[in-house]
């Protein structure tokens, strides 16, 4: 499973990014707002700090001003993704863009049929979005399984990015579905590390340690 950071905070990323575990990262206008600095520059940030695909995504909502300014941030870096809303126009981008050798990020899909639209227009990924699901009670996770079933059928290239993650939760239920790519912010990436009782034992083996008095280097 790839875990990619879902953030335009730059200096989290960094932190995360030491750790050797990420793979890839994504961004929304929201996140570029809450993150504050200039959007090219960050998207480039980015892009120097991970190897692997960094989403940016258009604004435009129009066929031919998507497919520009898709072109425009795919020029940034070898590997950004651009990321297109999942609507006619942007579907219609992702095609174009596709064809001409852009990795395409889909976003914003709800349901299996948009998802099947994604991966027919030559999707690198698909962002279905587990947790505003969850917020107006269906359970985001059952698309994931759907979608996942989907692309097996038919053998689709695209992967399935599992993005609106809320928590540690959804990483291991999807992880189980065997889903290829999630997007885990900062914060969560975090929390998987933790566990209370891995903190109280290394501390009781911390101190019967020091009570040998020896030292391993
Ligand atoms: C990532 O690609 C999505 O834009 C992001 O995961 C959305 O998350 P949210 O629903 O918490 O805003």
């Amino acid at each position: 499973m790839k875990f990619f950071i879902d953030s335009a905070d730059t200096t989290e990323i960094r932190k995360l990014a030491e750790t050797g575990l990420v793979d890839g990262a994504t961004t929304n206008p929201s996140l570029i707002m809450q993150a504050g600095g200039d959007f090219f520059t960050t998207v480039q940030e980015i892009c120097a700090m991970i190897d692997g695909p960094v989403s940016a995504e258009v604004t435009a909502t129009d066929y031919k001003a998507m497919v520009n300014e898709g072109r425009k941030l795919a020029g940034l870096a070898d590997n950004v993704a651009v990321k297109v809303p999942l609507t006619e126009d942007g579907i219609r981008a992702c095609k174009a863009l596709s064809d001409d050798g852009m990795m395409v990020n889909v976003t914003l899909c709800f349901s299996a049929a948009q998802a099947i639209l994604a991966a027919k227009a030559g999707a690198a990924f698909v962002s279905p979005f587990v947790g505003r699901l969850d917020d107006i009670g269906h359970n985001g996770m059952d698309l994931i399984a759907e979608i996942s079933e989907i692309y097996d059928n038919y053998d689709y290239p695209t992967e399935v990015l599992v993005a609106s993650v809320r928590h540690v939760q959804h990483v291991v239920e999807a992880a189980r579905i065997g889903a290829g790519v999630v997007t885990v912010p900062p914060k969560i990436l975090w929390q998987m590390f933790k566990h209370p009782l891995t903190d109280k034992g290394l501390d009781a083996f911390l101190v019967d340690w020091k009570k040998t008095g020896q030292s391993i280097l």
